[in-house]
């Protein structure tokens, strides 16, 4: 386990582990101290981080749970996650001590409050309820929600809901937030619920499947959407990773149909994108970026990434499904 302060890697940061608590069977709580050059965040950003474990970095992408605010204030920064049993991450997240040191990136990504008259409509999904917390903190403490209305609909499965007393707080400390806790065997599928909010601008944040359901709803109504999404595990069979296949790359809101055999740095020069690269064999992470969903294959190892957002590298990453990617 690294004590001693570490520099792992060039444009990442120094953070030290302050806490690590179970919020409940397989939610944990992370309190990071960056240090003190970083960037502070906008509320609803995600941060990479990269932890040493059984001598291998390994890195994974966060959605900060807390707002800028606490973050002037305590210096601190909080990550809440899901335990995923096959994760390759957040199953050692548990054993991270106080005072240890990890590497985090600057803050990433557009899914923020948005600049909008309209009210909120807010759909949280499982553990996606992290940058709505960030969201209503930040928010709610410069009283930029004002008199807006902001409402919530936070789904997940029966005894799943976590960070519940902070919604409580929330809208104790702010009349024009409200919120539901639903659950889809209770309550029904998200859709049920959308058509009260058809005034609203939305946001969403949770499995791709449910950000699907809420995106072709909110297309009907032409209500304005914006979307943060994770994909469940999707099965890989042995025979994808020899047969050749076309899936898509979808990056920047545009979409390239592309191969299993070649990797994705080569599939994005053949189609003229603009991208950053080096080495070119996996070394000097100059052509590293966000993998928002799907699974790639690194071309060194042959290992399988997972469907979580991650950190991969375009030289050496081939697609195993279909793939999304922040360039
Ligand atoms: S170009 Fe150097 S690691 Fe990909």
């Amino acid at each position: 386990m690294q004590q001693i302060k570490p520099a792992w890697r060039d444009g990442y940061f120094r953070a030290k582990v302050v806490a690590v608590k179970k919020l409940s069977a397989d939610m944990l709580e992370v309190l990071l101290r960056p240090e003190s050059s970083w960037p502070t965040h906008i509320a609803g950003q995600h941060i990479a981080l990269t932890v040493e474990i059984n001598g291998r970095l390994t890195t994974r992408v966060f959605t900060i749970a807390s707002g800028a605010n606490s973050h002037q204030r305590d210096k601190q920064i909080r990550l809440v996650t899901k335990v995923k049993a096959r994760g390759a991450l957040t199953p050692y997240l548990h054993t991270c001590v106080a005072n240890q040191w990890v590497n985090i990136s600057a803050p990433m990504g557009e899914f923020v409050w948005p600049e909008t008259q309209k009210p909120l409509l807010m759909i949280a999904g499982g553990s996606g309820i992290t940058p709505f917390i960030a969201m209503l903190d930040d928010a709610i403490n410069s009283k930029q929600i004002n008199q807006k209305a902001v409402h919530l609909l936070h789904f997940a499965k029966p005894n799943e809901h976590v960070l519940l007393n902070e919604l409580s707080a929330f809208s104790k400390r702010c009349e024009s937030f409200t919120y539901d806790v639903l659950t889809k065997q209770t309550d029904g599928d998200v859709e049920a619920h959308l058509s009260y909010f058809a005034d609203a601008h939305w946001l969403v944040c949770g499995p791709h499947a449910m950000f699907e359901q809420v995106e072709s709803y909110a297309k009907t109504i032409n209500a304005p959407i914006s979307s943060e999404h994770f994909a469940a595990l999707p099965v890989v069979s042995n025979t994808s990773l020899t047969k050749n296949e076309t899936f898509s790359l979808v990056h920047n809101g545009q979409s390239l149909a592309i191969d299993n055999q070649q990797t994705l740095l080569s599939q994005l020069q053949q189609a003229k994108q603009p991208v950053t690269y080096g080495c070119g064999m996996g070394i000097c992470h100059q052509c590293q970026c966000v993998k928002k969903r799907g699974v790639v294959r690194d071309t060194r190892t042959g290992e399988l990434s997972d469907s979580a957002e991650q950190l991969i590298q375009l030289c050496v990453s081939q697609a195993v499904t279909d793939v999304e990617i922040q360039l």
